[in-house]
């Protein structure tokens, strides 16, 4: 008896693994990290506890904290190779690809599977923010910046990349987007990194996996992709025209939709609150964006929001990383430093009880046929 077989495109709605790092509640609209909604950890706590929060599942004590920020700190010094490599390439690659570079470097020699590598994965999340500012202060012509230890993060990661430390503001914005952006189930990065992962790869290995698969703009590459969008469309004026437009011609608004959230990005509506803080204090560049954005939400909405396609996430955080003085290019790069963190959770989680990930193909092709030489072949 031949049973039939289900192909599931995209594995749209497949679970393949248990994970207590993050809920999507897609009905209500509410993200949680390890049970705390994400809205009230922006509010209250910082990216280096949410890091905590996802490799241990629980906040930490004072003392842990301590011992953790002493940890992180420490990491996020760069070694001369890491800095020689950034010299030597921050000029003719994408930030991203050269994340990846040098995050595979850092793995050399070293072996996967470990679930209780912590320090691995602590070291993975402070030398991916260290890159991060490296590349593109050599980018800009400036040269490596040791890390501060009475910096936080954010504060070391703007420091490291523009040579002063940052204002209070512009550090709790970073601080912010990192935090939104530090875990969300198993979107195409993490599952590459997992994919990785559950070969036994190497930890740094498998984030590189997930770097690399961050870069569409589909996924993680959509914020830079708004971003142009919005200057390409050039002024609030085109918009209704634009997006009919668009739409007739069956192509794709970036930084609207989602596989999960058939309804408002929550995430979209948190960035949205913090750019509202900051109305009175955008340049002219950003409130030009902010301005073309707003319209644009309002008639994708009209035409795309009877269909369950929303604003999501990447619509509005262009904003606010223009808004802290981020490079156009540069916005999938700090996605990275900041999923880093749900990438390493989930590959350490998934090793407590690895299984290799290898999923089958439904053959389609014809068979069996018959091989003719290559001087006996004609046409197709
Ligand atoms: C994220 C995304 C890939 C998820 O979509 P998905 O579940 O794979 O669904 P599909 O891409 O197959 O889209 C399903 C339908 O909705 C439409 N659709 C989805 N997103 C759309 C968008 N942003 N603009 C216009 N139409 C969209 C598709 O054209 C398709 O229409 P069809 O059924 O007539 O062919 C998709 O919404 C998208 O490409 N968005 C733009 C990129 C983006 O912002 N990504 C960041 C996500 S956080």
């Amino acid at each position: 008896l031949v049973q039939p077989i289900s192909v599931f495109k995209g594995l749209e709605g497949v679970y393949v693994t248990e994970s207590a790092l993050s809920l999507i509640d897609s009905e209500n609209g509410v993200l949680y990290y390890a049970g705390y909604d994400v809205k009230e950890l922006v509010e209250r706590s910082s990216f280096e506890e949410v890091v905590f929060l996802m490799l241990h599942q629980r906040l930490p004590t004072s003392s842990e904290f301590t011992e953790f920020l002493k940890l992180l700190r420490r990491s996020q010094e760069l070694e001369p190779i890491h800095i020689e490599t950034i010299r030597k390439y921050a000029g003719v690659t994408d930030i991203l690809s050269l994340l990846a570079m040098l995050i595979v470097l850092e793995g050399r020699g070293k072996i996967g599977g470990n679930s209780n590598d912590f320090n691995a994965a602590v070291n993975a999340v402070a030398k991916m923010g260290s890159f991060f500012s490296t590349i593109i202060r050599v980018r800009y012509g400036g040269d490596y910046i040791p890390p501060r230890r009475d910096l936080s993060f954010p504060e070391n990661l703007l420091y490291m990349m523009n040579g002063e430390v940052p204002s209070r503001e512009h550090a709790d914005v970073l601080d912010d987007l990192l935090i939104l952006h530090a875990e969300h189930g198993i979107p195409a990065s993490t599952f590459a990194s997992l994919v990785a992962a559950s070969t036994l790869s190497d930890l740094y290995s498998s984030i590189a996996a997930g770097i690399l698969a961050l870069k569409g703009p589909l996924h993680g590459g959509a914020s830079e992709a708004s971003y142009a969008q919005a200057l390409s469309i050039g002024s609030v004026e085109k918009v209704p025209e634009w997006v009919q437009l668009t739409l007739s011609e069956k192509k794709k608004i970036m930084g609207f939709g989602h596989r999960v959230y058939k309804i408002y990005d929550p995430r979209a509506t948190i960035v949205k609150n913090i750019i509202a803080r900051f109305m009175g204090s955008m340049n002219s560049e950003v409130k030009k964006v902010y301005e073309i954005t707003r319209a644009l939400e309002e008639y994708g909405e009209k035409y795309l929001a009877s269909r369950g396609i929303y604003p999501n996430v990447d619509l509005w955080t262009p904003i606010l990383y223009r808004m802290i003085g981020l490079p156009a290019d540069s916005f999938t790069a700090l996605f990275a430093v900041s999923r880093t963190a749900g990438w390493v959770a989930h590959i350490l989680e998934y090793w407590r009880e690895n299984k290799l990930i290898r999923p089958l193909h439904l053959y389609v092709g014809e068979r069996p046929r018959k091989y003719i030489p290559l001087e006996l072949r004609t046409g197709s």
